[in-house]
């Protein structure tokens, strides 16, 4: 497998329309990023992996969808508006302006220049909420979907009547003025969350915290991360967040080096303890069976769609040599892959062509499908094995004779010959899920 550098990825990314840099025609506006159509399945196609292992599959989640706008107070209870900050100086001389525990003196790293004092900086964006733009109608827009769980807890439970230990999922975006954002899509000021708060009984929170370790490392292997690029690192107790009792980040290697992929955290009862004490709603949950009554503790499996992204294209991005110089792959595990099947007639021909046109019309039901019949049919598989492309279907001369066709495969590149009739059933095995 190649090691891929951040320019070969994003300029990937740019030339097939995966991700391009937002407003681009004014210019690009920092750190925002447009996913394209391929950018758009691919997205897609990771959070329906997650979802489906943290709820279809499941029957103790549950999901939700949450709005952005929440109650000012909610992020008062949540401790963001007091402890959500980073610290901050700014380039006297170019003004730029940096994380202070990102530079090492008081020398700035860009133009040398004398740096401020750290001042702290929340990073919640505000905004006002309705036509006067005053203290009252303050409201942030949520730095993570978490507290929308957690204002829920009892609206969930009561209406899913599920019982202790079950969780609630969500996935959606969040914000963060990040005062460093960059390496394309890692770290963004808008980003996409994906968010397990598991509640359990507490004392059973220990374990629940090791088996959710072990689920979520197990859930990007089984989409195909590679051990040797995969780690998880345990947070030292000074390091740990105000809420957390315990945390690890599950890393990934980036071109960057390795970096936070996901965070787990045991949250304890402080979430639904504060809104408990912030909203004067008593929070906790009634045991039936042993009669107790308690706060549950949270497990928080915390994932970012974007990064997740990034890590699935590096870890997929692969180089060989071939007849006309390097052969690029994108070994996308199927299930991720932008377009699962790919039609192409031999020539444009059009007994060919109508052939192809109604192979392409009988799987798009089925399957996310392109159609190409443009230039040699080895330029084109070459097209389609840069995007991740798992199988090509090609007709041929031979199909208009025994209506049949072949399927190639983008790893091995072995061939199979299927009777159009069983072309669906056949394509439909090779793309099952495999949980
Ligand atoms: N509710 C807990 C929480 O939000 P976090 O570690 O701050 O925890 C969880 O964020 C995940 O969200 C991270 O592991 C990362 O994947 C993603 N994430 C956080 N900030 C991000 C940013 N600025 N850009 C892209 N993804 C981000």
């Amino acid at each position: 497998m190649a090691d891929v550098s951040m320019d070969t990825i994003v300029s990937l990314c740019k030339r097939r329309g995966f991700i391009f840099p937002s407003s681009e025609i004014y210019g690009g506006f920092g750190s925002t990023w447009d996913y394209g159509p391929l950018g758009v399945e691919l997205k897609r196609n990771i959070k329906e992996a997650w979802w489906r292992s943290m709820v279809q599959v499941r029957n103790d989640v549950v999901g939700l969808d949450a709005s952005i706008l929440m109650h000012p107070t909610v992020w008062v209870a949540s401790g963001h508006v007091a402890s959500f900050q980073d610290p901050m100086v700014d380039c006297k001389v170019c003004k730029q302006r940096f994380r202070a525990d990102e530079v090492a003196g008081n020398r700035c790293p860009n133009c040398g220049g004398e740096l401020t004092e750290a001042r702290m900086f929340n990073l919640m964006f505000k905004t006002f909420v309705g036509p006067v733009e005053d203290e009252a109608s303050v409201a942030y827009l949520r730095p993570e979907t978490a507290q929308g769980i957690f204002v829920n807890f009892l609206n969930v439970q009561m209406t899913s009547r599920k019982k202790i230990p079950f969780g609630i999922a969500q996935i959606g975006k969040a914000f963060r003025n990040e005062i460093t954002p960059g390496n394309f899509i890692f770290r963004t000021r808008e980003f996409e969350q994906m968010e397990l708060e598991f509640f359990v009984k507490p004392g059973t929170d220990e374990a629940w915290y090791h088996y959710w370790l072990e689920e979520r490392m197990n859930w990007y292997r089984r989409l195909g991360i590679r051990p040797e690029r995969l780690r998880l690192r345990h947070h030292s107790r000074e390091e740990l967040a105000h809420y957390s009792r315990a945390t690890a980040d599950i890393e990934f290697l980036f071109p960057m080096g390795w970096a936070e992929l996901e965070g787990i955290a045991n949250r304890g009862d402080y979430d639904l303890g504060r809104h408990s004490q912030f909203s004067g709603r008593d929070i906790s949950y009634f045991d039936d069976e042993t009669g107790e009554r308690y706060i549950p503790y949270v497990i928080e499996p915390s994932a970012g769609v974007d990064r997740s992204l990034l890590a699935f294209l590096v870890n997929a991005y692969d180089e060989e040599p071939d007849k006309e110089g390097v052969r690029v792959v994108l070994r996308l595990h199927k299930m991720l892959a932008p377009y699962k099947v790919a039609v192409l007639p031999l020539s444009k021909r059009p007994p060919l062509v109508e052939l192809a046109r109604k192979v392409e019309a009988l799987l798009r039901p089925h399957f996310m499908v392109t159609y190409d019949d443009t230039q040699s049919i080895g330029r084109r598989y070459r097209r389609q094995d840069e995007i991740g492309t798992p199988y090509c279907v090609t007709i041929d001369f031979q199909s208009l004779e025994d209506n049949a066709v072949t399927i190639r495969d983008r790893d091995t590149m072995e061939q199979i010959r299927v009777p159009i009739p069983e072309l669906v059933d056949t394509l439909s095995h090779m793309l099952k899920w495999e949980d």
